[in-house]
């Protein structure tokens, strides 16, 4: 494990949270200096009513602006290429996003190619982007990918087919309108998913090598609160009782993810997520119990303490009892939200794992895992899930 007085930084943009943040958009843009928009969206975005929030507001300021929608789930570099074309097309020089993390980070990597005028593909990595982008502000519209707080950026390349991820302080937006009633329109299923994508980006910020006390804080408080609030959330989506903490619970993640960085499951989530186009966070939400029983060994004091924050007494059991009432916990945590824990009937099979395991040990998230993994524990980890 790292030292725990280590030199470290910790960046965030500004942040609005609370019912009514999506209505400050247009003042926000103004506030940046903005002459035109470019809105990045997806179209179940705007069938629910968030777009037309946000061109009120920028119509209240009298601010122009074009639409690019086309970004689909995992967006892909040809999105990016042709949201990056509009910007330029239409005269843009402040970006929104309004959505989940595939407009967000698609947004971040028009961003990046609008000021480099280069293929989004050579910013692959951690601090390679030279040059800030545009002004961007960020609407999230799920409690989950916080890529409205994250220095990442995470594109499909669907020639290698995988992603990429983008890891750099320049992809920090500048402002974050964290509006908590955008997630009742939510179906059940994105509410589980995108839950317990926050979950995994608290726990392995938690336990990651480059932790650092102000990220364990954050780390700690969205735990605790995905913990007691995401099966009311997926219960109950119109019930902001439930939606307004786990929309805490997604920004207290998404402060420590974005500073002491990720994990295993993250790089075998980007590296099925890639291959397949699954949603993010099923990938993540299946691939959490195998990783955290991995790890466990490599701190079990933080994964006692995640145990406990989710309300588990550990009195009385050894370490491996410990490890195995939290592997539990999780399990049962999902389950009970309604996801899987195979990915067979996705579409995996047997002969892609030497491929996915290849990706994943490549993926920037690998390096700060608590444990060194080697090629084939990756491969008996997707092994276990098929
Ligand atoms: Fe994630």
């Amino acid at each position: 494990m790292s030292n725990e007085w280590a030199l470290r930084k910790f960046v965030a943009p500004e942040i609005l949270f609370g019912e009514g943040a999506i209505d400050l958009a247009g003042q926000y843009a103004k506030n940046l200096g903005a002459r035109r928009v470019l809105l990045v969206t997806d179209p179940g975005v705007g069938k629910a009513g968030w777009v037309f929030r946000v061109t009120e507001s920028l119509d209240r300021v009298e601010l122009p602006y074009v639409i690019f929608e086309a970004v689909t789930e995992n967006p892909k570099v040809a999105e990016v290429r042709a949201g990056a074309r509009l910007y330029d097309a239409a005269g843009c020089n402040v970006v929104i996003a309004v959505g989940g993390g595939s407009p967000m980070d698609c947004a971040k990597a028009i961003g990046i190619v609008a000021s480099h005028g280069r293929d989004i593909e050579e910013f692959e990595g951690v601090d390679r982007v030279e040059y800030p982008i545009p002004p961007l502000i960020c609407v999230p519209t799920t409690a989950g990918s916080s890529a409205d707080v994250s220095q990442f950026a995470i594109i499909a390349d669907t020639r290698r087919l995988t992603k990429m991820a983008i890891v750099s302080k320049a992809v920090v937006p500048d402002v974050a309108l964290i509006d908590p009633q955008t997630l009742t329109t939510l179906s059940p299923f994105q509410i589980a998913c995108t839950g317990m994508d926050a979950l995994t980006h608290a726990i392995e910020a938690y336990v990651s090598t480059a932790h650092s006390p102000i990220t364990d804080l954050h780390a700690m408080e969205a735990i605790r609160l995905v913990a007691a609030n995401l099966p009311g959330a997926v219960a109950q989506p119109l019930e902001l009782a439930f939606q307004r903490p786990m929309m805490l619970a997604s920004l207290e993640a998404g402060l420590a993810f974005s500073n002491a960085i990720l994990g295993a499951v993250h790089a075998m989530a980007h590296s099925l997520g890639g291959y397949l186009d699954l949603p993010h966070g099923e990938c993540n939400a299946i691939l959490l119990t195998g990783v955290v029983a991995f790890n466990y060994v490599s701190c079990p004091d933080r994964y006692d303490k995640i145990a406990e924050t989710m309300g588990l007494s550990l009195q009385g059991l050894d370490a491996d009892g410990r490890s195995r009432l939290l592997v539990k916990k999780l399990s049962e945590l999902r389950e009970s939200i309604g996801i899987s824990s195979t990915v067979g009937r996705l579409g995996v099979k047997k002969s892609d794992i030497p491929r996915l395991a290849e990706f994943a040990m490549m993926d920037a998230c690998m390096a700060t895992n608590p444990i060194m993994m080697q090629r084939r524990d990756i491969e008996e980890l997707y092994e276990a899930i098929l």
